[in-house]
């Protein structure tokens, strides 16, 4: 298990340093639902971008699409969220709390000492009953039920009654897929765990249509390729592992379903989930629209309704992987450093640039590289306090490089770069400093 305290030293980090704030702080807060400062919006950005561009931009069989978060209400009806996207809650009539009844050994009481719900003498829990997770709004200005939409659990269906219009105006053929990023709201009974479960999170979504009966194979290549992007991504290997979904924990839409599990602070948890989702979701929204959703191929001359393999990631709660990963303390010359040590592909700031003193033409040349450098990489400019303490602020953030203009710089035109991880140092020509990221920042 990783140490006691992370999570909270992590919060904090990422409050203090402008990664992640409380939704609505300046009111108190409004229950999980977090927003993203200026490095967390750099941070999953690029974590999308790396998404996107292994799903759509590296392969030839991945379309893109961006879908409304607002669709008929009878997809809902269609892909079985209304009567099925349900969890048993359960109702404390001493403590006023509630909790998932799957869920109460992952759950504390509030009440002293810390136990489960239900294990304290004075606890009365409810019977549990079940409660949708979809939130409801309504369109147009009059509040009746002729009017209730919904904002989507999950990004799939909007793929799913697209899905001729991709392919018809792409020109793909069977087996290819759709890709999506986008966001979802769920009304979930426990969140917590920081951004881990929201009420509001970002979906990275590929639905992969395959002919009948070879749907086994694709899920199978399907989750070789999701594992190999997660470590790709930086994270260690011996914290990845799987979880196979027994028969009694499948999803309402599922043939057969892997989730991707990472070892958090908090215990071995979902991040990504692999499913084999069969032809439930097209029979379904054939059925309830009336529309022919069957692919027709030309080769073989036949008609069929196409089964789907999907990767299903959550680009907040990949965000906090990558987090806590990449999260270390060590301890330098009797002083704690703070290192983030993300893949420098999806660190926030990618590259610092220092002037050693405010004088002796250190700031102009400093600048001048600055301004070289901001095009291609995400850059700071930092002239602020002593140089090691500047160090340690770009260590806390995650900057894999920093470029110091020093006295020799105006002598030789060259540069230290200091590396986060190692510390070391070693002089480029200036005229290199930027070759010498590009080789080094691999996308
Ligand atoms: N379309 C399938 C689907 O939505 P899921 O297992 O319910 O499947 C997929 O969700 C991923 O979405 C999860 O692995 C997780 O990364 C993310 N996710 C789900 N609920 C979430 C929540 N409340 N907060 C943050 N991320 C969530």
């Amino acid at each position: 298990m990783a140490a006691p305290g992370l999570m909270d030293k992590l919060v904090s980090l990422c409050k203090r340093r402008g990664f992640v704030f409380q939704s609505s702080e300046i009111y108190g807060g409004l229950g999980s639902v977090w927003d993203y400062g200026p490095l967390g919006t750099e941070l999953k950005r690029n974590i999308k971008d790396r998404w996107w561009h292994s799903m759509v931009r590296a392969r030839d069989d991945i379309e893109g699409l961006d879908a409304a978060i607002l669709m008929h209400p009878k997809v809902w009806e269609a892909s079985g969220h209304v009567s099925g996207f349900t969890d048993p809650l359960v109702d404390c009539k001493t403590c006023k709390s509630r909790f998932r009844a799957d869920k109460l050994e992952d759950a504390q009481c509030p009440q002293k000492p810390s136990k489960h719900p239900g294990e304290h003498s004075t606890c009365q829990l409810t019977e549990p009953r079940m409660f949708n997770l979809m939130f409801k709004t309504f369109m147009g200005p009059v509040e009746e039920s002729a009017s209730v939409v919904y904002l989507r659990p999950e990004t799939a269906q909007g793929i799913y009654v697209n899905y001729l219009n991709v392919l018809q105006s792409s020109r793909q053929k069977i087996p290819f897929g759709i890709a999506q990023i986008g966001k979802a709201f769920r009304n979930e009974i426990t969140p917590g765990n920081f951004i881990f479960r929201t009420r509001e999170f970002e979906q990275m979504e590929m639905q992969y249509f395959v002919k009948p009966g070879e749907d086994a194979e694709w899920f199978e290549r399907w989750r070789v390729l999701r594992m190999a992007w997660h470590q790709e991504l930086g994270l260690k290997p011996e914290k990845l592992r799987w979880h196979q979904h027994a028969q009694n924990e499948l999803a309402h839409y599922a043939r057969a379903a892997y989730d991707i599990e990472y070892e958090f602070p908090f215990g071995w948890q979902e991040i990504e989930g692999v499913h084999n989702r069969g032809n439930f979701d097209l029979t379904n929204h054939q059925n309830a629209s009336g529309k022919k959703l069957e692919y027709f191929d030309q080769a073989a001359n036949s008609r069929y309704l196409p089964e789907i393999v999907e990767t299903s990631a959550g680009a907040d709660r990949v965000t906090l992987t990558v987090m806590v990963d990449a999260y270390r303390e060590e301890v330098v010359e009797g002083e704690t450093r703070t290192v983030l040590g993300f893949n420098p592909s999806i660190a926030p700031i990618k590259v610092a640039v220092l002037p050693l003193v405010n004088k002796d033409a250190m700031p102009e040349m400093a600048t001048a590289l600055f301004n070289d450098l901001r095009p291609r990489f995400a850059c700071f400019y930092d002239d602020g306090g002593a140089i090691g303490r500047r160090y340690r602020r770009m260590d806390e953030v995650g900057t894999p490089f920093c470029i110091t203009v020093d006295g020799q710089s105006a002598e030789d035109q060259s540069v230290t770069v200091r590396h986060r991880d190692t510390m070391g140092q070693e002089r480029v020509a200036i005229t290199q400093v930027a070759a010498y990221l590009a080789e080094r920042i691999v996308p």
